[in-house]
């Protein structure tokens, strides 16, 4: 059987938004810490930053950067990160020494150089509506004020001007400090959204959604947390992380579970909305999604404090990459609602960036389906309307084996596309008569059908790709994700 796309500009989703290709980094492990920050590195800037890291995650293409947590954020001091006094703290979230020597400045200095933007995580757990207040002030206010001039006296003269503020992080959680039910959560939230708001009419902000789908909480906890905080706050937030458990077939189709967790957002966010009669529509923000190869983390529970300890430093394989280049197909294709996503996370934990302290800095092989997709997918995103033979996948049911999304701007088209079945090419043909003339620019192939465990993934051509008229034909090998560029 084969698999047929229809390309045409008269069907669009929604402009590529450039905060779909974001990253997070959190104050744990070695993500901070020898991650994007090792004074006295061979490559570091002055301020300490790694050179090499700032120049993967440029690459890569990312475009925001969510900090400091991740659960981490719900037990942090955020004064305790800046001007000259750091003192060394517990983190209680990772059971970590944090020294404090990295915050709010360096991050910011180090977003500059990066390029990225900056989204703040306020503390929802230990703390409350003040910090949260007291922050944005810090960072917002020209001067004038209290913590506005203690900002300048810091260095920083002139105000940051943080547009993306998320209230707290997974809340929902019995792991995090300071978990709350959707009641107490959806009261703090809206009341800390509107004080926030009174600082700085300018931000926006993230609701917490529910940690993963199978929280037993898992939709009533959006209901009720929206119901209470509709109008205070831009998007909800989602996080999912998936893993292969011993099923590669399964596995290769994860996307489509993350494809069913945001229409159900979408769903319950629009039924709340219609409860209120509301006319805004709910945003959602993707803010941690990726593959994390372990079960959930719980090993440093009987350990001792340590600081930047080694955690869940996952070798990635071509299968993880092929799966995470269908997760950006997928949060492309639901531009319409999703508006912000932050891969989890940039350096060392779970990272398509791996460092080591002192030495090298590499790309692991999900950096590449990244970065490749931010380079290439601009423009509008289209409706391609996949037909496609179905799998049968014992985790997540009935799968489509193609996933596919296309992007139109002024030079040209870009067209992404998964095999996700483990042992079976697929012809792929896609319907380009509307687009006027066009031609095949490059190809990008990333296959693990071969070897998906391999821990190293080359990006070739795909040498068959070719245009016929107005019909782009490929074979899509087993287990593969391709970006064919036409201009
Ligand atoms: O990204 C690792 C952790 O996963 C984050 O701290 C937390 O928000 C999530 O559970």
């Amino acid at each position: 059987e084969d698999a047929h796309l229809s390309l045409d500009p008269a069907f669009e989703i929604a402009p590529v938004n450039r905060r779909l290709f974001g990253s997070f980094v959190e104050h744990m492990g070695r993500c901070v810490y020898t991650g994007i920050y090792e004074p006295g590195h061979p490559s570091a800037t002055p301020e300490g930053f790694r050179g090499d890291v700032l120049d993967l995650t440029r690459e890569m293409g990312v475009s925001v950067v969510r900090y400091p947590g991740g659960n981490f954020v719900s037990g942090y001091r955020w004064e305790d990160g800046v001007g000259p006094d750091r003192p060394t703290r517990l983190d209680l979230a990772w059971r970590q020494i944090e020294t404090n020597r990295f915050g709010l400045h360096e991050f910011m200095s180090w977003t500059d150089r990066a390029g990225v933007e900056p989204m703040m995580a306020v503390n929802l757990g230990t703390r409350g509506i003040q910090e949260a207040c007291d922050l944005l002030e810090y960072s917002n206010l020209p001067g004038g004020t209290h913590l506005s001039d203690l900002r300048i006296k810091h260095g920083a003269a002139e105000p940051y001007g943080i547009k993306l503020w998320c209230l707290g992080n997974e809340m929902d959680g019995p792991w995090q400090i300071g978990h709350k039910t959707a009641t107490e959560y959806g009261r703090l939230a809206n009341e800390t959204a509107k004080a926030m708001r009174l600082v700085d009419p300018g931000v926006e902000l993230v609701l917490c959604g529910s940690s993963n789908s199978q929280m037993p909480t898992f939709g009533a906890w959006e209901s009720t947390v929206l119901e209470h905080a509709y109008d205070a706050v831009d998007y909800i937030s989602l996080h999912a992380y998936y893993e292969e458990d011993g099923d590669l077939g399964s596995f290769l189709a994860a996307a489509v579970d993350m494809d069913r967790f945001i229409s159900s957002v979408v769903a319950t966010a629009d039924h709340v909305k219609a409860r209120l009669r509301r006319t805004k529509k709910m945003m959602l923000s993707f803010d941690e999604w990726n593959v994390w190869n372990q079960a959930r983390y719980e090993g440093r529970e009987q350990g001792d404090f340590e600081e930047a300890p080694a955690l869940i430093e996952d070798t990635f394989t071509a299968a993880d990459a092929v799966v995470v280049g269908d997760f950006l197909i997928t949060l492309l294709r639901h531009s319409d609602r999703v508006s912000v996503a932050c891969q989890a996370q940039l350096a060392n934990i779970i990272a398509p960036i791996r460092t080591s302290p002192g030495g090298p800095a590499w790309r692991q092989t999900i950096f590449h389906p990244f970065a490749l997709t931010a380079r290439h997918a601009r423009g509008t995103v289209l409706r391609v309307e996949p037909r496609s033979p179905l799998l049968d996948t014992a985790r997540y049911g009935e799968a489509a084996q193609l996933s596919a999304v296309a992007t139109l701007d002024d030079e040209g088209v870009t067209v992404i596309a998964v095999n996700r079945s483990a042992h079976e090419a697929l012809d792929l043909t896609a319907d380009l008569r509307t687009l006027g003339r066009l031609r095949l620019a490059h190809t990008h192939l990333l296959e693990a059908g071969a070897d998906p465990h391999a821990t190293e993934a080359a990006v070739v051509p795909l040498a068959n790709a070719q245009l016929d008229g107005d019909q782009l034909r490929a074979l899509l090998p087993a287990a593969s994700w391709s970006l064919i560029r036409l201009t």
